[in-house]
């Protein structure tokens, strides 16, 4: 019995309904592409579409989670497939709720002493000038969970907050403002428990929002990053100690900038990152001679309950 046919039957879990569908479409559908080459006997399952019961009544042995955002990367799809005892990739449903939640997960991060940007939480009741007093301009507002840039905005004048509380609210009631790193941005892709080289982002005048990072062909993608190879061993040692302190497992990507001092901060961690033609996991995996189809055999292999 060959590798690919010793996983049985697979489900890639994609679509779904969040506001990255659209990418999950795309990520899921090079996902399956990459399986079935490599003998999987792999199926789309967009669980947006179809009872998840149907996983178990049709006999699929594993899931490959190609779903991003809410219903599929924040646990909830996890804790279902727990309960039907369908192997699935990623992080289990602690690390998957956690990590969707921005706020918590910088909580978690600041306890255990790993540096992330201050911030603080803002309401439509908030005095906007005192936060932006406290934090500095420009900073950052955000939703606590969405993904992909979605609801963003870079304030440079407190007069901007409103319109950028208003955006940001619009996908999540819980938002932030999150002091400004001005600095080069990096991304730390996990597989395996271990983490790949970086990858540094240049996004045209720093601007790396839902366009650039899928849209465009002017976001500029460093591998290798440039850092001297102590700085990235370093930061990458920092990128896998806040993976698994958010209680995350498998393969994910963790988003960090550097300051102007190279100070490296926090943003965020994704359990279930793009693994679109543009994305990074893939790109970081290449580095060290990983090819796509062998990305998703290894994220594959590690497909796991409880
Ligand atoms: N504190 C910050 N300082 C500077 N840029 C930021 C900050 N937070 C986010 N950004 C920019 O916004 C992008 C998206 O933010 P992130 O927190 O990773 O959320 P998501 O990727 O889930 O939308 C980052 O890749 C970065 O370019
Ligand atoms: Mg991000």
């Amino acid at each position: 019995m060959s590798a690919a046919a010793g996983f049985g039957k697979v489900a890639v879990l994609m679509g779904g309904k969040s506001a990255e569908r659209e990418i999950s479409l795309l990520s899921g559908n090079g996902v399956l592409k990459a399986l079935r080459s490599k003998g999987v006997d792999a199926h789309a399952f967009d669980p947006s579409e179809r009872d998840l019961f149907e996983l178990k009544r049709e006999g699929y042995a594993r899931c490959f989670i190609a779903l991003h955002g809410r219903g599929g990367e924040d646990g909830t799809l996890q804790g279902a497939l727990e309960v039907l005892g369908i192997p699935y990739t990623g992080s289990g449903v602690l690390g998957s709720a956690l990590a969707m939640d921005k706020v918590r997960t910088k909580q978690v991060w600041r306890a255990n002493d790993l540096p992330t940007p201050p911030y603080e939480a803002i309401d439509a009741k908030t005095d906007f000038g005192a936060v932006a007093a406290r934090l500095g301009l420009p900073l950052i507002v955000k939703p606590v969970q969405e993904g992909s840039s979605i609801g963003i905005t870079k304030v440079r004048a407190a007069a901007e907050m409103d319109e950028a509380f208003a955006l940001a609210v619009n996908y999540d009631p819980v938002v932030i403002a999150e002091r400004f790193i001005d600095g080069p941005e990096y991304t730390a892709s996990i597989v395996d428990d271990a983490a790949l080289p970086l990858i540094r982002i240049e996004a045209p005048e720093g601007k790396y929002d839902y366009q650039n990072k899928y849209f465009t062909d002017v976001t500029k993608y460093l591998c290798p990053c440039g850092l001297p190879a102590a700085k990235e061993d370093e930061i990458k040692a920092l990128a896998l100690k806040a993976f698994q302190s958010a209680g995350c497992t498998g393969w994910g990507r963790i988003d960090l900038m550097l300051d102007s001092q190279s100070r490296p901060w926090l943003l965020e961690v994704n359990t279930a990152p793009g693994m679109t033609g543009h994305s990074l996991v893939p790109m970081a995996a290449k580095a060290v001679g990983i090819s796509y189809e062998d990305l998703c055999v290894r994220i594959l292999e590690g497909a796991h309950v409880g």
